[in-house]
């Protein structure tokens, strides 16, 4: 999907959509995750859980994988992210907004600081009829990235 960016409306329904493949049959909570371009291309993940319960992988981690593979960590400006419970209309269901966990603020901060460019992050209901936008620096403020490492021995 590129050409033209998307509404932020878009954006979500493309992370709730997402969240209908999640593999999360022990938390109940489906989460979904749609990562845009500067042209509007869009890659998607949702959260994979397992039976080993603190290994399951995040539904940013999953999106920021496929964005890697499809254009590249530097080229991501906008995410959005939304979690709830697949109703029994088969669609994202949940009235809270679901802001990235601390892990994954990290690694959208990692994307941010391989372009330079601030990432604007959406975090939407399950419904989708609620979100707050913060940029990913408002989410994560004074995170630890490349420069601290400076003083490493290379
Ligand atoms: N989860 C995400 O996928 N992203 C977040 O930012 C918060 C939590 C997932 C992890 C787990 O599979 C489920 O939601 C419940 O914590």
């Amino acid at each position: 999907m590129s050409g033209k960016r998307h509404t932020q409306a878009e954006l979500v329904a493309l992370a709730r959509d997402a969240a209908i493949r999640a593999h999360a049959p022990y938390s109940g909570f489906s989460v979904g995750c749609a990562v845009e371009t500067e042209d509007g291309t869009v890659a998607t993940g949702s959260n994979m859980e397992n039976a080993c319960y603190r290994l399951g992988v995040c539904a940013e981690i999953s999106a920021l994988t496929a964005a890697q593979q499809a254009f590249g960590l530097d080229r991501i400006r906008r995410i959005a992210v939304a979690g709830g419970h697949i109703g029994e209309d088969g669609t994202l269901t949940g009235a809270q907004t679901v802001t990235p966990c601390g892990g994954c603020r990290q690694s959208i901060a990692e994307a941010r600081d391989l372009s330079g460019v601030d990432i604007e992050v959406i975090s939407a209901s399950g419904d989708g009829t609620d979100a707050s936008v913060q940029t990913i620096s408002e989410l994560l403020p004074a995170s630890f990235g490349p420069d601290n490492l400076d003083d490493a021995e290379r």
